[in-house]
Protein backbone atom coordinates (compact mmCIF):
# COMPACT_ATOMS: atom_id res chain seq x y z
CA UNK A 1 0.00 0.00 0.00
CA UNK A 2 0.97 3.67 -0.36
CA UNK A 3 2.02 5.57 2.81
CA UNK A 4 -1.62 7.79 1.89
CA UNK A 5 -3.56 4.35 1.29
CA UNK A 6 -2.25 3.41 4.86
CA UNK A 7 -3.04 6.67 6.33
CA UNK A 8 -6.34 6.56 4.91
CA UNK A 9 -6.93 2.98 6.86
CA UNK A 10 -5.64 4.42 10.20
CA UNK A 11 -8.10 7.05 9.93
CA UNK A 12 -10.99 5.03 9.03
CA UNK A 13 -10.11 2.80 11.57
CA UNK A 14 -10.57 5.98 13.91
CA UNK A 15 -13.48 7.93 12.33
CA UNK A 16 -15.32 5.48 10.81
CA UNK A 17 -15.36 3.93 6.86
CA UNK A 18 -18.38 6.54 5.05
CA UNK A 19 -16.51 8.45 2.39
CA UNK A 20 -15.57 11.73 2.89
CA UNK A 21 -17.15 14.00 0.25
CA UNK A 22 -15.24 17.16 0.81
CA UNK A 23 -11.82 18.37 2.34
CA UNK A 24 -11.63 22.09 4.19
CA UNK A 25 -7.78 23.35 5.13
CA UNK A 26 -8.41 26.16 7.66
CA UNK A 27 -5.71 29.20 7.47
CA UNK A 28 -4.31 31.45 10.26
CA UNK A 29 -7.13 32.02 12.92
CA UNK A 30 -9.77 30.93 10.89
CA UNK A 31 -9.94 27.32 13.01
CA UNK A 32 -12.49 27.99 15.08
CA UNK A 33 -14.83 25.70 12.41
CA UNK A 34 -13.14 22.76 12.75
CA UNK A 35 -15.11 22.45 16.39
CA UNK A 36 -18.15 22.24 15.28
CA UNK A 37 -17.89 19.07 13.25
CA UNK A 38 -19.67 16.68 14.66
CA UNK A 39 -16.59 13.69 14.35
CA UNK A 40 -13.41 12.56 15.73
CA UNK A 41 -9.95 14.63 15.49
CA UNK A 42 -7.08 13.09 15.16
CA UNK A 43 -3.49 15.39 16.01
CA UNK A 44 -1.70 15.12 13.04
CA UNK A 45 1.47 13.72 15.24
CA UNK A 46 -0.40 10.69 15.04
CA UNK A 47 0.02 10.67 11.40
CA UNK A 48 3.34 9.72 10.17
CA UNK A 49 4.54 11.99 7.23
CA UNK A 50 1.98 14.66 8.46
CA UNK A 51 3.25 18.29 8.84
CA UNK A 52 4.01 19.34 12.30
CA UNK A 53 2.04 22.71 11.49
CA UNK A 54 4.40 24.86 13.49
CA UNK A 55 2.59 28.23 12.93
CA UNK A 56 0.96 30.13 15.77
CA UNK A 57 -2.74 30.29 15.11
CA UNK A 58 -3.11 26.91 13.52
CA UNK A 59 -4.12 23.65 15.66
CA UNK A 60 -2.91 20.44 13.84
CA UNK A 61 -5.71 18.06 14.03
CA UNK A 62 -7.62 16.46 11.05
CA UNK A 63 -11.05 16.41 11.93
CA UNK A 64 -12.79 13.95 10.37
CA UNK A 65 -17.21 13.76 10.89
CA UNK A 66 -20.32 15.72 9.40
CA UNK A 67 -20.83 19.13 8.92
CA UNK A 68 -24.38 20.18 7.55
CA UNK A 69 -24.98 16.91 7.21
CA UNK A 70 -21.81 16.48 4.93
CA UNK A 71 -19.28 13.98 5.68
CA UNK A 72 -15.68 16.13 5.69
CA UNK A 73 -12.16 16.26 6.33
CA UNK A 74 -11.14 19.55 8.19
CA UNK A 75 -7.15 20.18 8.16
CA UNK A 76 -7.04 22.33 11.15
CA UNK A 77 -3.36 23.41 9.68
CA UNK A 78 -1.52 23.26 6.78
CA UNK A 79 2.38 23.56 6.03
CA UNK A 80 3.81 26.23 4.07
CA UNK A 81 6.67 26.47 1.89
CA UNK A 82 8.52 28.75 4.09
CA UNK A 83 8.16 26.03 7.22
CA UNK A 84 10.61 23.57 5.65
CA UNK A 85 11.51 24.95 2.28
CA UNK A 86 9.52 22.06 0.38
CA UNK A 87 6.99 23.65 -1.95
CA UNK A 88 5.03 20.08 -2.10
CA UNK A 89 4.55 19.72 2.35
CA UNK A 90 0.69 19.24 1.57
CA UNK A 91 1.00 16.44 -1.01
CA UNK A 92 0.79 13.86 1.68
CA UNK A 93 -2.18 15.00 3.35
CA UNK A 94 -3.99 15.99 0.10
CA UNK A 95 -3.16 12.16 -1.04
CA UNK A 96 -5.16 10.97 2.09
CA UNK A 97 -8.00 13.27 1.65
CA UNK A 98 -8.13 11.80 -2.16
CA UNK A 99 -7.69 8.02 -0.65
CA UNK A 100 -10.47 9.05 1.54
CA UNK A 101 -13.09 9.47 -0.64
CA UNK A 102 -13.30 13.38 -1.54
CA UNK A 103 -13.73 14.67 -4.52
CA UNK A 104 -13.39 18.22 -3.79
CA UNK A 105 -11.74 20.40 -1.45
CA UNK A 106 -11.70 24.21 -0.13
CA UNK A 107 -8.95 26.35 0.54
CA UNK A 108 -8.65 29.01 3.46
CA UNK A 109 -6.27 31.42 3.76
CA UNK A 110 -5.55 34.98 5.84
CA UNK A 111 -4.36 37.46 3.23
CA UNK A 112 -3.81 41.19 2.61
CA UNK A 113 -5.62 43.17 0.30
CA UNK A 114 -4.74 44.96 -2.58
CA UNK A 115 -7.82 46.92 -2.83
CA UNK A 116 -9.41 49.90 -1.68
CA UNK A 117 -12.84 48.43 -1.88
CA UNK A 118 -11.73 44.66 0.16
CA UNK A 119 -10.86 46.17 3.41
CA UNK A 120 -9.64 44.87 6.25
CA UNK A 121 -12.50 41.67 7.25
CA UNK A 122 -13.69 41.08 3.82
CA UNK A 123 -13.82 37.88 2.01
CA UNK A 124 -12.94 37.18 -1.68
CA UNK A 125 -13.08 33.76 -3.38
CA UNK A 126 -10.20 33.28 -5.97
CA UNK A 127 -11.07 33.92 -9.19
CA UNK A 128 -7.76 32.76 -10.01
CA UNK A 129 -3.92 33.05 -8.76
CA UNK A 130 -0.69 34.01 -9.40
CA UNK A 131 2.67 31.97 -9.12
CA UNK A 132 4.45 34.54 -8.06
CA UNK A 133 7.11 32.32 -5.80
CA UNK A 134 8.14 30.90 -9.33
CA UNK A 135 8.70 27.74 -6.79
CA UNK A 136 5.78 24.72 -7.64
CA UNK A 137 5.06 20.78 -5.99
CA UNK A 138 5.51 19.18 -8.66
CA UNK A 139 8.82 19.84 -9.55
CA UNK A 140 10.81 16.24 -9.22
CA UNK A 141 7.24 14.63 -10.38
CA UNK A 142 8.72 12.06 -12.54
CA UNK A 143 5.43 11.34 -14.39
CA UNK A 144 3.60 13.15 -17.24
CA UNK A 145 0.68 13.43 -15.17
CA UNK A 146 2.91 16.78 -13.57
CA UNK A 147 1.77 18.40 -16.75
CA UNK A 148 -0.92 19.88 -14.93
CA UNK A 149 -3.30 22.48 -16.95
CA UNK A 150 -4.28 25.30 -14.46
CA UNK A 151 -7.32 26.45 -16.85
CA UNK A 152 -10.06 27.07 -14.68
CA UNK A 153 -8.16 25.70 -11.99
CA UNK A 154 -10.57 27.43 -9.30
CA UNK A 155 -13.73 25.07 -10.39
CA UNK A 156 -16.21 26.73 -11.34
CA UNK A 157 -19.22 24.48 -10.49
CA UNK A 158 -17.74 25.23 -6.53
CA UNK A 159 -16.94 28.61 -7.01
CA UNK A 160 -20.77 28.98 -7.81
CA UNK A 161 -21.80 27.14 -4.81
CA UNK A 162 -19.76 29.61 -2.95
CA UNK A 163 -21.29 32.46 -4.66
CA UNK A 164 -24.35 31.16 -4.39
CA UNK A 165 -24.18 30.55 -0.94
CA UNK A 166 -22.75 33.80 0.04
CA UNK A 167 -25.65 35.73 -1.12
CA UNK A 168 -28.18 33.57 0.37
CA UNK A 169 -26.57 34.67 3.22
CA UNK A 170 -26.45 38.10 2.35
CA UNK A 171 -22.76 38.04 2.42
CA UNK A 172 -20.93 40.15 0.13
CA UNK A 173 -18.19 37.71 -1.39
CA UNK A 174 -15.75 39.77 -3.19
CA UNK A 175 -13.80 37.93 -6.33
CA UNK A 176 -10.13 38.54 -7.10
CA UNK A 177 -6.94 37.19 -7.95
CA UNK A 178 -4.53 35.79 -5.44
CA UNK A 179 -0.76 36.17 -5.60
CA UNK A 180 1.07 33.73 -3.86
CA UNK A 181 4.42 35.05 -2.02
CA UNK A 182 6.92 32.54 -0.43
CA UNK A 183 7.23 34.55 3.27
CA UNK A 184 7.77 34.46 5.95
CA UNK A 185 8.71 37.94 5.89
CA UNK A 186 6.05 40.17 4.46
CA UNK A 187 6.24 41.95 1.26
CA UNK A 188 8.28 45.18 0.62
CA UNK A 189 5.76 48.45 -0.90
CA UNK A 190 7.12 48.14 -4.10
CA UNK A 191 6.64 44.06 -4.46
CA UNK A 192 2.91 44.99 -3.74
CA UNK A 193 3.20 47.94 -6.17
CA UNK A 194 4.55 45.09 -8.99
CA UNK A 195 1.87 42.18 -8.25
CA UNK A 196 -1.06 44.85 -8.25
CA UNK A 197 0.48 45.54 -11.68
CA UNK A 198 0.16 42.28 -12.60
CA UNK A 199 -3.28 41.84 -11.73
CA UNK A 200 -3.05 40.57 -8.30
CA UNK A 201 -5.87 41.49 -5.62
CA UNK A 202 -5.06 40.10 -2.52
CA UNK A 203 -1.31 38.41 -1.23
CA UNK A 204 -1.07 35.33 0.87
CA UNK A 205 1.94 32.80 1.50
CA UNK A 206 -0.08 29.76 1.07
CA UNK A 207 -2.94 28.48 -1.31
CA UNK A 208 -1.22 28.19 -4.53
CA UNK A 209 0.66 24.97 -4.15
CA UNK A 210 -2.30 22.78 -2.74
CA UNK A 211 -4.05 24.21 -5.88
CA UNK A 212 -1.93 23.05 -7.53
CA UNK A 213 -1.57 19.18 -5.87
CA UNK A 214 -5.27 19.36 -5.87
CA UNK A 215 -5.45 19.72 -9.31
CA UNK A 216 -2.66 17.08 -10.14
CA UNK A 217 -4.81 14.59 -7.80
CA UNK A 218 -7.62 15.09 -9.32
CA UNK A 219 -9.34 17.08 -6.72
CA UNK A 220 -12.03 19.95 -7.50
CA UNK A 221 -10.62 22.97 -6.14
CA UNK A 222 -11.81 26.31 -4.76
CA UNK A 223 -10.18 28.51 -2.19
CA UNK A 224 -11.63 31.86 -0.42
CA UNK A 225 -9.57 34.46 1.67
CA UNK A 226 -10.28 36.23 4.72
CA UNK A 227 -8.71 39.72 4.45
CA UNK A 228 -6.77 40.63 7.21
CA UNK A 229 -5.18 44.14 6.94
CA UNK A 230 -4.31 46.53 3.41
CA UNK A 231 -1.11 45.34 1.98
CA UNK A 232 2.18 46.71 2.63
CA UNK A 233 2.45 50.25 1.78
CA UNK A 234 -1.61 50.98 1.38
CA UNK A 235 -2.52 51.68 4.64
CA UNK A 236 -1.08 52.64 7.69
CA UNK A 237 -2.41 49.81 9.81
CA UNK A 238 0.51 47.29 10.90
CA UNK A 239 0.99 44.09 9.33
CA UNK A 240 2.08 41.23 11.09
CA UNK A 241 1.77 37.78 12.41
CA UNK A 242 0.12 39.05 15.51
CA UNK A 243 -2.26 40.98 13.76
CA UNK A 244 -3.84 38.83 11.33
CA UNK A 245 -4.72 36.61 14.27
CA UNK A 246 -6.19 39.66 15.53
CA UNK A 247 -8.05 40.41 12.59
CA UNK A 248 -8.93 36.74 11.41
CA UNK A 249 -12.08 36.46 13.21
CA UNK A 250 -13.80 39.39 11.47
CA UNK A 251 -13.71 37.55 8.09
CA UNK A 252 -14.01 34.14 9.80
CA UNK A 253 -17.45 34.20 11.05
CA UNK A 254 -18.64 35.33 7.32
CA UNK A 255 -16.57 32.72 5.92
CA UNK A 256 -17.70 30.15 8.17
CA UNK A 257 -21.39 31.10 7.47
CA UNK A 258 -20.96 31.18 4.07
CA UNK A 259 -19.15 27.69 4.07
CA UNK A 260 -22.00 26.00 6.14
CA UNK A 261 -24.90 27.19 3.56
CA UNK A 262 -22.66 25.43 0.86
CA UNK A 263 -22.30 22.23 2.91
CA UNK A 264 -25.93 22.57 3.70
CA UNK A 265 -27.41 23.35 0.12
CA UNK A 266 -24.96 20.42 -1.20
CA UNK A 267 -26.16 17.94 1.19
N1 LIG B 1 0.94 39.36 3.01
C1 LIG B 1 1.14 38.02 2.97
N2 LIG B 1 0.46 37.16 3.69
C2 LIG B 1 -0.51 37.65 4.48
C3 LIG B 1 -0.79 39.00 4.58
C4 LIG B 1 -0.02 39.92 3.79
O1 LIG B 1 -0.22 41.14 3.81
N3 LIG B 1 -1.79 39.15 5.46
C5 LIG B 1 -2.13 37.89 5.89
N4 LIG B 1 -1.35 36.97 5.30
Amino acid sequence: MTRAADLAAIIKDRAGHDPVRLGLVLGSGLGHIAGQVDGVAIPYADLSGFPHAGVSGHTPNLVIGTLEGVRVAVFGGRAHYYESGDPAAMRLPLEVLKALGAEALVLTNAAGSLRADMPTGSVMLLSDHINFSGLNPLIGEPTDARFVPMTDAHDPGLRMGLRDAAAAEGVHLHEGVYAWYSGPSFETPAEIRAIRTLGADAVGMSTVPEVILARFLGLRVAAVSVLTNMAAGLSAESISHEHTKAMAPLGAAKLERVLRRMLRDSA
